[in-house]
């Protein structure tokens, strides 16, 4: 996993760098992909927690980002463990016109999705790489990013009847909100030791606590995220209290997650999530913001 900054190319200085008169105009925009916890609904909830006035804004599971692209924030660090993706946020804020023309090529055909789902994306241009990404996170089924333990992408064609493969404005628009925004893609710990200072803003979205049998959470990258993730990652929530940045954080409503954040301000809320293999498995689940 690289470790290093997925860097602007077209700059050649910090992104911080004179920040402090904003360059772009961002406009609060949605997700440009269908992610797996991703937070939409939620977004209402998640605003009452937000502090008023805050440095920098840190996501360190960012998925689909719908808190971050809902706030546009004009200082920003996202970060997630899975490469494909933070590859096609870090092209989608560089090249947005190249990754267009890619990815407006492409079609809702069977073939095609299996040839592109086949395809290597260590042996593809960044670009290539990222345009596969949307592709086969807009055409699979569910939206749902799963890997072997290969790293090979194995989830199967999924069945639409209205299909934006290439949904430029939407793109156009996300390609703004990212403009200034430090893109990692690394282990969350490494990001938050590089970057959370006192005053920062932190969501903290991590895989969920899985709460059914079949309860998929935890399978975005070929990495689990596990009970002892779980509680190291409270501790570290704890550091960055000690440090002074405002932090929330957000999980499934169990015994195990209550009891860890039992010295918390846990607020309960509620959203529509697949919770088990059958489609008719969307239900109106608990979950808990952690303050
Ligand atoms: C619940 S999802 C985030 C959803 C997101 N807030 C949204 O609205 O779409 C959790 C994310 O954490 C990432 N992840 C898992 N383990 C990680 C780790 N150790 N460090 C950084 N990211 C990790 C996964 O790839 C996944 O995208």
């Amino acid at each position: 996993m690289p470790t290093t900054a997925l860097t602007n190319s077209t700059k050649t200085k910090s992104p911080f760098i004179g920040i402090s008169t904003p360059r772009i105009k961002k406009v609060s925009t949605k997700p440009f992909l269908k992610w797996v916890g991703g937070k939409t609904q939620l977004l209402e909830e998640l605003k009452k927690y937000i502090p008023q006035d805050f440095n920098r804004y840190i996501e360190p599971f960012v998925g689909g980002g719908a808190l971050f692209f809902d706030l546009a924030p004009q200082k920003a660090i996202i970060n997630d463990a899975n490469e494909e993706l933070m590859n096609t946020y870090a092209v989608l804020r560089d090249s947005v016109d190249e990754l267009i023309d890619e990815l407006s090529g492409y079609v809702y055909e069977k073939d095609f999705y299996y040839e592109m789902r086949a395809k290597d994306p260590s042996k593809l241009s960044k670009i290539e790489r990222a345009a596969r990404t949307i592709y086969l996170n807009k055409t699979c089924f569910n939206g749902i990013y799963r890997v072997n333990k290969k790293g090979q992408f194995n989830v199967p064609i999924g069945r639409y009847a209205n299909l934006t493969i290439c949904d430029e404005e939407r793109l156009r628009t996300a390609h703004l909100a990212l403009q200034d925004v430090v893109i990692e893609c690394d282990n969350y710990m490494n990001v938050l030791l590089k970057y959370a200072k006192e005053g920062d803003f932190i969501y903290i979205d991590p895989p969920y606590h899985p709460v059914g049998k079949y309860s998929d959470f935890k399978r975005y990258t070929k990495d689990f995220f596990y009970k002892e993730d779980q509680v190291a990652l409270r501790k570290e929530i704890l550091e960055l209290k000690n440090r002074g940045c405002f932090v929330m954080a957000s999980n499934s409503y169990c015994d195990f997650i209550l009891d860890l954040y039992k010295d918390f301000d846990i607020k309960v809320v509620h959203a529509k999530r697949f919770i088990n293999k059958n489609a008719s498995g969307r239900g109106n689940v608990k979950e808990v913001i952690i303050l």
